[in-house]
């Protein structure tokens, strides 16, 4: 059974895969959708969450579908750029269905997202007003629409697969509903994301993909990959050494690492930074930090 299951099926948008034939009349491509919530569902644990990716429109009849069978937690939206298509409002947002198997016993942890500054002077976009004295020194809990995760559009960083995910938005979905440990299924595997993503995190993974030449790129990037994506002994989400997500629950953990300023004035005009002591073991091993590399007021922590 499965703690998490996702899925990013073929959109019906005529896509060019490799294998799958991405254009099929609208009943047939719903009633193949139904076929497979339905498997989710059944290997989702009762405590486990499902969360599927797609276009608002699909997404609206996946809803129905699954409003009687489990529990609607979100609709996320994923900001993204439009084309315009003429006659309809611009589409911006891909959308992302989040489910619990049942929510009185989901696993579910708060995350959080690095504050979003102007990239010349660092200064807080946004304005919290007379609220600042509460201001988080990291960032503020994460809603339900992303806009600070892009896609990966650029050729030369995809795989050559069309409609390949970031690693960050799995990552962030793995942190929010599982454990290092719990296991991960995605029955759209593509050129292995999730399976990537999981395994960074520490989580066991699962996944299918009808493409052979896609099921070869995930293996390859899967033999790359290492469960090394923590901070001592939390795992997190980043980019080149860089937080993109966290839980809330692992802050005052994390907050060891870096030099918070006490005053809400200075975390509104620059970054909190990790700790300088800590800069060299980072340049030496990557974002990975060991267990030696704590702090001394870590060390006390963990032996008390
Ligand atoms: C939108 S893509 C998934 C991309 C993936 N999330 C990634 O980041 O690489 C959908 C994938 O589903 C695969 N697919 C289509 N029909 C399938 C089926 N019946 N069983 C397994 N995989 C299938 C396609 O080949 C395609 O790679």
């Amino acid at each position: 059974m499965a703690d998490l299951t996702f899925a990013d099926p073929p959109f019906n948008l005529s896509k060019k895969y490799r294998s799958y034939d991405d254009q099929r009349s609208s009943d047939e491509y719903l009633d193949w959708c139904r076929r497979w919530l339905q498997e989710l569902l059944r290997i989702t644990k009762p405590t486990g969450s499902i969360v599927v990716h797609n276009i608002p429109r699909w997404l609206t009849h996946y809803a129905a579908f699954l409003n009687e069978r489990a529990d609607f937690r979100h609709w996320i939206a994923w900001e993204a750029l439009g084309m315009p298509l003429g006659k309809t409002l611009m589409p911006r947002h891909y959308g992302i269905l989040f489910y619990a198997r049942d929510k009185r016993q989901q696993k579910f942890y708060e995350i959080r997202h690095p504050h979003r500054r102007c990239r010349k002077c660092g200064v807080l976009h946004r304005d919290y007003g007379g609220k600042k004295h509460g201001l988080h020194p990291f960032g503020p809990l994460v809603s339900d629409v992303w806009s600070d995760l892009h896609r990966v559009k650029h050729a030369s960083r995809r795989d050559s697969h069309p409609c390949q995910l970031p690693e960050t938005l799995l990552e962030r979905l793995l942190l929010m509903t599982t454990d290092a440990g719990d296991v991960v299924v995605d029955p759209f595997a593509g050129t292995g994301t999730t399976l990537v993503a999981a395994k960074k995190l520490g989580r066991r993974y699962l996944g299918i993909e009808i493409d052979a030449g896609y099921v070869a790129v995930a293996r390859e990037r899967l033999s790359q990959t290492q469960a090394t994506s923590r901070i001592g002994e939390v795992w997190v989400s980043q980019v080149r050494g860089a937080l993109v997500t966290i839980r809330d629950c692992d802050w005052p953990y994390l907050q060891a690492y870096y030099a918070i300023p006490a005053s809400a004035a200075a975390i509104e005009a620059a970054p909190i930074a990790f700790d300088q002591r800590l800069a060299p073991m980072i340049a030496r091993s990557g974002p990975t930090l060991t267990e030696t590399s704590a702090t001394p007021a870590m060390r006390r922590r963990k032996t008390a």
